[in-house]
């Protein structure tokens, strides 16, 4: 048995901040409370004045691996997770090809398991002809959930295709509709899994379809009404099926009245939102430029109010990123032709801890980043706290030191990200997953999670 002891710290536990010492054996937290000794072999931590947190679950990431490994591979995604303190990372289903069945679905894991030095989870694909068959063969291989793209986000071209992205299409044709999910969310419901939309009206974008020139022409082109009218469609047919629905990368103020409005009336619905709606607005793009070509777009100064109310309210549940890079030869292209999508998995416990702290709390952050995404992705029972009988992924994060987001220290593939220059006040200072650091070891021994299928 190998132990680790890391005392003095101020760890983040369900109950909320207490001064105690974590004991690790074998990978799992067995003890936290104050005045433990190692009772094996195993190293000792000294973490007087830092915070004990639980790993980050980054529920949205775009690994790109396989397909587009020279935007990203799972070496260099969770590379760049670790530094940030993302211990868990659950990928989309847009790689190549995509992830629509139990068959793609375990080679991508095996090839993720390869070069993953977080652990991962891994989205199905709903599509319009996905089978409730297909989605139960998917759950077995042990998908996290199933995403469907009500409408696309990565356009490359001078067109704004809405469905059918052309050079950099990820297979994803034919699009699921509210038909779709209408049909499929009982199966969804039956598996206990997760229903995950992108939640853009198709019809709404149809009708704002322009030249996208510039910033205010994307902005014009993605109205939150768009957001909305989605939010409450996929709301309203997936109502009486018992489905979990989860909104993907939440960014208008309409959006979250949709979404109140939604669980109000009886949905089971879970909201994430990514740190650049909550750090930016529309007015950044000249300093920022396209690291915030971005799909959906970072909008007004209002908007990001009210996500910053609707996660002190609690009722937007959790912090993701959409981490999604493209190389920078396609994000210095010229503003029509560069792809839409920036990385952010290293800066999102920083971000949130800075967010948390700015509303006079910093334990909020690991509440959106750990706890919230482990329930969502059925992992409650072993990641998300730090309690015994956890697995031992565990950030220490300093409160006396602070970082400056420099894309030179960023390790994914693609550096430039749209909070860099931002400082926070707060530094990540070891990472540990299932016991054993990561914030500098390049190993891959991160493992594929799992949900435990637990009625929810
Ligand atoms: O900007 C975006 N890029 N938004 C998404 O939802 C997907 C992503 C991508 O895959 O590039
Ligand atoms: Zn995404």
């Amino acid at each position: 048995m190998t132990e680790l002891l890391i005392k003095g710290g101020t760890v983040y536990t369900e109950d909320g901040p207490l001064e105690a010492d974590v004991l690790v054996a074998d990978g799992v937290i067995t003890r936290v409370e104050p005045g433990l000794a190692l009772t094996a072999k195993g190293k000792e931590i000294d973490a007087t004045g830092k915070y004990v947190l639980p790993g980050g679950i980054d529920v949205h990431v775009h690994s790109r691996d396989p397909g587009f490994p020279e935007k990203e591979d799972f070496g260099t995604l969770t590379a760049a997770a670790a530094a940030g303190g993302v211990t868990v990372v659950l990928d989309m289903p847009n790689t190549v090809p995509a992830v629509d069945s139990a068959g793609v679905l375990e080679s991508k894991a095996a090839l993720a398991r390869s070069k993953a030095r977080v652990d991962f989870g891994l989205w199905g694909l709903i599509r319009s002809t996905t089978t409730a068959d297909e989605l139960a063969g998917m759950a077995a291989a042990g998908a996290v959930g199933f995403k469907a793209y009500l409408a696309y986000s990565f356009s490359q071209s001078r067109k704004q295709v809405l469905y059918s992205p052309g050079s950099d299409d990820p297979d994803l044709e034919p699009p699921a509709d509210y038909g779709t999910l209408a049909r499929l969310a009982p199966a969804v419901a039956r598996l206990g899994l997760p229903l995950a939309v992108h939640a853009e009206d198709p019809a709404i974008l149809a009708a704002f379809q322009r030249p996208l020139l510039s910033y205010s022409d994307l902005l014009d082109s993605r109205p939150p009404e768009a957001e909305a009218v989605a939010v409450s469609a996929a709301a309203a047919v997936a109502r009486d099926t018992g489905v979990h629905l989860h909104i993907a990368h939440l960014s208008s103020a309409l959006g979250l009245a949709a979404a109140e409005d939604a669980v109000r009336s009886g949905t089971s619905l879970s909201l994430e939102t990514c740190p650049q709606f909550l750090f930016l607005t529309a007015e950044d793009f000249d300093r920022v430029g396209l690291a915030m070509k971005m799909l959906p777009p970072v909008r007004t100064a209002a908007d990001r109010d009210a996500l910053i109310d609707g996660l002190r309210r609690g009722v937007i549940d959790m912090v993701s990123t959409d981490h999604a890079p493209h190389t920078d030869e396609e994000k210095s292209r010229p503003f029509e032709d560069a792809p839409a999508g920036s990385p952010g998995v290293q800066t999102l416990y920083l971000s949130c801890l800075q967010l948390a702290k700015s509303m006079g709390d910093v334990w909020l952050a690991p509440r959106w980043v750990s706890q919230a995404p482990a329930v969502l992705a059925g992992l409650e029972e072993s990641k998300g706290s730090i309690a015994s009988g956890f697995d031992a992924d565990i950030v220490i994060v300093d409160p006396a030191a602070r970082t400056r987001v420099r894309p030179e220290e960023m390790r994914s593939r693609q550096r430039r990200g749209a909070l860099d220059g931002k400082e926070f006040d707060f530094a990540i200072k070891e990472v540990y997953l299932r016991g054993e650091p990561v914030t500098r070891a390049g190993k891959a021994h991160g493992r594929m999670v799992r949900p435990a299928l637990v009625a929810r």
